[in-house]
């Protein structure tokens, strides 16, 4: 399979998206013979080639997980067979949203989200990351909605409510994204620019106006930037990710407006997934540290270049807190801990932990601290152009890197195998240095003796990261009295920034101050972002609250995205 051709229509009122999907082989067919397509939850309408004769077709047997393989039977000399099917309402790529649900209060709005394995609930394909196709696609949505997709939009004037696009770069299939909603656009730079809501689109300007900036320093870095413009989608608050690399249109939560720039790093990572997932894709979910573990450490470099050092110190330093946490969680020998995975039947959804992203990060660290940065930064670019528009298994990186580093530069210290095929972490992993944690630990600790040391002259320059630091080093020996000190003198409670106000409401929870606790419910009514909404259930539940995190579950479930709920339902919570 090469390419294909959607063409589909949008229903909010039954909630799916019916039409055809084109497949065209990369070849035609020599002999007649059976052919294996992914679905979950797809109704199948007809099979045809393309002079409309019916083809038949056979499905397997259903996974939970993999969802319901679909054999089509093709004859000698197919090129091409068209699919005529339509979603189900709980396809999982699928999030539609009710006008409550968006900032305008007015209009639905639906979003896809492929990664992992949920591209084949709204297109019968063949979705596995090492196989790579163009597309094009027509899709029809009711005006005023304006749809847009991870792709290049074609010349639209012609019928209004009918969107064309075509991917003229070869993707995975969990790559293709769709959007529709009430959207306005606004550009960044000359080829940068940000899609959302009309009355987010101000704040979203604002916060993401270093975007160009960002492509410019990755290039310089790392390669040509090859998709062409690289724009941000900014998505209602139920949007289940921080972010999503897809192609051209990076998607992600309004959570990152905190009106300071503060949580940009995100834009960084899914910008640098456009070398580092994108151009050279995991073969396989069980590699996908090489999706995620290179690009923290691209994100990283992006954010040293653009906010400086002590910037890309402090995210290091509390990426490899939450890795620390999770290590302690799953038990530093626990297979999961290994760089290289071992999903077996799981669903790739349930394994995404710190592990690959911030082990990933350390052992690439690693790597450029032993052989010179420079010398690392050569063989990086080299590795992403050799590969482009290719997939990648850990073997066969390990074998790129012994030839084309390692032989070359020996990188004393760093035991490859340790890193990838062992658990844990190696003793003398690289460690971030900020010296301005060090100086928050030092007032924390002279406030617990006098409660005066905070004083505004202290904390009035601390960065969103000092602040999420110091809630971080708070514990069992700070008291409910001293949480309600701080909560008055800094009102955590009310903070714009979700990554501190989501640090605050779990530093509430476990210490019982209640103001903190009474804050859960709306936040967790309105952001479905799973790195937030997660923990809040698991603190509830741990503190004492389990009563009230199932009330508020019941409630809010219905706004939150099948990746969310599909963790949370097989919990305490049900
Ligand atoms: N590609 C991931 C999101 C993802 C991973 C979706 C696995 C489905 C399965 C994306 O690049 C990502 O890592 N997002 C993070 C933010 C990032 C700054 C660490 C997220 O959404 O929290
Ligand atoms: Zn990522």
């Amino acid at each position: 399979m090469k390419h294909m051709d959607l063409n589909l229509a949008i229903d909010f009122a039954t909630r799916t998206i019916a039409g055809e999907v084109v497949h065209h082989l990369a070849q035609p067919r020599a002999s007649a013979g059976k052919l294996e397509l992914d679905t979950r939850d797809i109704l199948i309408e007809a099979i045809t080639d393309l002079d409309g004769n019916e083809i038949s077709y056979d499905w397997g047997d259903s996974d939970p997980v993999h969802g319901t393989p679909l054999t089509v039977f093709l004859r000698a000399g197919c090129a091409a067979f068209r699919i005529r099917y339509r979603t189900s309402p709980e396809a999982s790529a699928l999030q539609w949203l009710d006008p409550e649900q968006t900032a305008g209060g007015e209009h639905p709005f639906l979003y896809t989200q492929g990664q992992s394995i949920h591209t084949r609930s709204w297109i019968p394909c063949v979705d596995n990351p090492a196989h790579r196709i163009t597309y094009s696609a027509n899709i029809q949505a009711d005006l005023p909605l304006h749809v847009v997709m991870a792709a290049e939009a074609v010349d639209t004037r012609q019928k209004p409510g009918e969107f064309k696009f075509r991917m003229q770069e070869p993707i995975p299939t969990y790559l293709i994204a769709l959007a529709a909603g009430d959207l306005a656009f606004q550009s960044l730079g000359p080829r940068t620019g940000v899609w959302t809501e009309p009355s987010v689109l101000d704040a979203a300007v604002q916060e993401l106006r270093d975007t160009e900036s960002m492509v410019e320093v990755t290039e310089k870095i790392f390669g040509p930037y090859r998709w062409g413009r690289y724009d941000l989608l900014v998505l209602p608050p139920a949007f289940p990710l921080g972010g999503m690399e897809n192609p051209r249109l990076t998607f992600a939560t309004p959570t990152i407006l905190a009106g300071d720039r503060s949580l940009v790093s995100l834009v960084a990572h899914e910008l640098a997934h456009s070398w580092s997932g994108n151009l050279v894709t995991n073969a396989t979910w069980n590699d996908f540290w090489l999706n995620e573990g290179f690009t923290v450490y691209l994100e990283r470099r992006i954010v040293e270049a653009v906010y400086g050092r002590d910037r890309s110190e402090m995210e290091a330093s509390l990426g490899r807190g939450r890795l620390e946490d999770t290590l302690t969680h799953l038990g530093h020998d626990h297979r999961d801990t290994w760089l290289f995975g071992d999903l077996g039947r799981r669903d790739p959804d349930e394994a995404i932990s710190d592990v690959p992203y911030e082990k990933g990060y350390l052992f690439l660290r690693a790597l450029e601290e032993s052989v010179g940065r420079a010398t690392f930064d050569a063989f990086l670019r080299e590795y992403f152009d050799r590969h482009a528009f290719a997939a990648m298994t850990t073997s066969a990186f390990v074998e790129w890197l012994e030839t084309h580093l390692l032989a070359r530069s020996p990188a004393d210290g760093v035991k490859v195998a340790k890193w990838i095929y062992a658990p844990g972490l190696p003793p003398n992993a690289p460690r971030a240095e900020s010296a301005a944690f060090a100086q928050v630990e030092a007032h924390l600790a002279q406030w617990r003796q006098d409660h005066t040391s905070l004083a505004d002259q202290v904390t009035d320059n601390w960065s969103a990261h000092e602040w999420i630091h110091m809630l971080q080093s708070l514990g069992p020996d700070d008291s409910v009295d001293d949480l309600a000190r701080l909560d008055h003198q800094f009102a955590f409670t009310t903070s714009e920034n979700c990554e501190i106000l989501c640090e605050w409401l779990k530093q509430g929870i476990a210490r019982g101050y209640g103001p903190a606790i009474e804050a859960v419910e709306p936040f967790l009514m309105h952001v479905g972002r799973g790195k937030y909404v997660r923990p809040l259930y698991e603190a509830l539940d741990r503190f004492g609250q389990a009563d009230m995190a199932r009330r508020i579950y019941a409630k809010a479930r219905r706004g939150y995205h099948a990746m969310v709920t599909n963790s949370l339902d097989g919990t305490f919570l049900n």
